[in-house]
């Protein structure tokens, strides 16, 4: 059916990420309370470590990841691992976003989020979006993060951005 000719068709958008102090949860959150805005799209907001093959049965995604020594963390790394084979082939041109929180960073866990999604053919619908806590200190860095009500609007903006596009079939 030509979905085109079918815009209410529901679609879902898969969120997989994790968090270690938060800052990345909240980010997800955020853009998946945007993405819910839009009634035609489904939102399934996954851990990582929850996330299966099975699930990347999604019209579109959103990764979001610390960025922890210079690279994405460990368990989205393990998410990655464990589906990037047996999902190879199967995702083909649908789109994907990135959320990254970082201390002072966060470019080198997107390039690592972009090379995968390259592999699987993915269409990037969005530049990373990245937040920086710019926490200094072990103590600062191992602290729990509290978002700004300004990045949390960035997020929640690519959120609805990216289901409006999901939704009328521009991605
Ligand atoms: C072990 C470790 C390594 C980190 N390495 C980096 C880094 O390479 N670049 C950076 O910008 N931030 C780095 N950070 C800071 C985290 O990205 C930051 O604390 C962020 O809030 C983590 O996201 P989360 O709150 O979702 O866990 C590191 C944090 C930890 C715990």
């Amino acid at each position: 059916m030509d979905e085109t000719l079918h815009p209410n068709t529901t679609k879902t958008l898969l969120v997989v990420y994790h968090s270690m102090t938060g800052g990345t949860r909240q980010m997800v959150e955020a853009a998946a309370r945007g993405a819910a805005s839009e009634p035609t799209i489904r939102v399934r907001n996954l851990l990582a470590t929850d996330t299966q093959v099975a699930d990347l049965n999604a019209d579109g995604y959103i990764f979001g990841t610390p960025e922890n020594l210079a690279a994405i963390s460990g368990l989205m790394k393990d998410f990655f691992d464990r589906t990037y084979y047996p999902a190879l082939d199967h995702l083909s041109g649908r789109p994907y976003a990135t959320l990254i929180c970082a201390g002072s960073d966060g470019h080198n866990a997107a390039r690592q989020v972009a090379r995968i999604a390259t592999g699987w053919r993915l269409k990037a619908m969005a530049d990373p979006l990245i937040v920086c806590t710019h926490a200094q200190t072990p103590e600062a860095i191992l602290a729990p993060k509290v978002i700004s009500s300004d990045d949390l609007a960035r997020c929640e903006e690519l959120g609805a951005f990216f289901a409006a596009g999901m939704s009328i079939g521009v991605f």
